[in-house]
């Protein structure tokens, strides 16, 4: 593993995934760093970051570098990916990789830049931007060169983008800051006002994907769970059901919907009718939430599927760019 020269990174709001080539996916790790407060030493990162959690004393910060797909925190950004730079690529590291990054499609030009920047003071000696939804449409093996167009939403932690590829690039786009994580906050707070009862970040991701649906069950299903009574600070379980859920997840649901309206609206009119003959690809683990395709394809009127591998085609798509640079060159920049 140590001489991989060619690597792919897909910089999520909730998880970092590493692609190298000639081996395939390295690492998937939760965006989390744990640093030190004074002197800024970083102390752990990813899963080894995200148990420490609330448990940490005041001299430990545990900081989620990424917002929106975007950096929010450089330092902690540049510390938690040379950690993993490390850790995929042992001494090999300090020759420097050459790097595919991908970025999501609203991202400004200022926040692309600190991407870039941020892999390469990690130790990068030469880093290349991908679109994500055009890396996902690589991954998901659509012929992105032809002139066709193909719609990717992409779903994950801090964005909802959906985006018409053809020719090689991005013709049409648009992004909305939300996507898993504002569902998981929206989670939180029903349970806070609705059963005064405060659970922990698993609970809540649990509850979403277990219980979580786009579009009404006709048999309502139920999950029992526990955590803290907010009133009298003891131990609460209950049982909560589908049909709640599904009213808390509506407000997101309304979002994506939109987020492939305003996307299909700006797409020239040929482009339009190359996706109701091709159908929409939805990519991203939060686009996993239960029956989002269904939902999409009766609204839009077009069919919507979820790709087999939605959660590692965008890092795939990353690693085929890096391994084929000069096929894709003008994918890329
Ligand atoms: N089966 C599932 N159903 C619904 N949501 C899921 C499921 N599995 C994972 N998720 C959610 O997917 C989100 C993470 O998705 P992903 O790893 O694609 O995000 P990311 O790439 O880190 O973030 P982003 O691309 O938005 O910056 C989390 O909010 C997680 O809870
Ligand atoms: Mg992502």
């Amino acid at each position: 593993m140590s001489w991989i020269r060619k690597l792919a990174i897909d910089l999520g709001t909730s998880n970092c995934t590493i692609w190298g080539e000639n081996e395939g996916i390295l690492l998937t790790e939760p965006s989390v760093v744990a640093i030190e407060a004074e002197g800024g030493k970083v102390l752990a990162a990813g899963s080894e970051a995200k148990k420490m959690e609330g448990k940490t004393p005041d001299y430990i910060e545990i900081i989620k570098p990424i917002e929106f797909g975007a950096v929010v925190n450089y330092e902690a950004a540049v510390g938690m990916l040379r950690w993993f730079l490390r850790e995929v690529m042992g001494s090999a590291w300090l020759l420097g990789p050459e790097v595919m990054v991908t970025v999501a499609s609203g991202l400004t030009q200022v926040e692309q830049r600190a991407v870039l920047d941020a892999v390469l003071e990690a130790g990068a000696r030469k880093v290349y931007l991908i679109d994500s939804p055009l890396a996902a449409a690589i991954g998901a093996k659509i012929p992105i060169s032809e002139p066709f167009g193909n719609m990717v939403v992409n779903m994950g932690g801090g964005i909802i983008e959906a985006a018409v590829v053809a020719s090689g690039g991005v013709v049409a786009s648009k992004c909305f800051r939300s996507g898993g994580s504002r569902l998981d906050e929206s989670l939180e707070e029903y349970l806070k006002r609705k059963y005064s009862l405060a659970v922990g970040d698993q609970t809540v991701e649990l509850v979403k994907i277990k219980l979580g649906t786009a579009v009404k069950l006709k048999k309502t299903e139920t999950l029992s769970i526990s955590g803290r009574d907010l009133v009298y600070g003891l131990p609460k379980s209950l049982e909560l059901n589908s049909d709640e859920i599904f009213e808390v997840i509506r407000p997101m649901l309304d979002e994506v919907i939109l987020v492939v309206r305003e996307t299909l609206q700006v797409t020239p009119p040929e482009l339009v009718a190359d996706i109701a003959d091709r159908g929409i690809v939805l990519v991203g683990a939060a686009s996993k939430l239960r029956n989002l395709a269904l939902l999409l394809t009766r609204e839009i009127g077009v069919s919507v599927h979820l790709s087999i591998d939605s959660e590692t085609c965008v890092i795939k798509g990353a690693g085929m760019a890096m391994e084929n640079l000069e096929t894709y060159r003008k994918s890329v920049r």
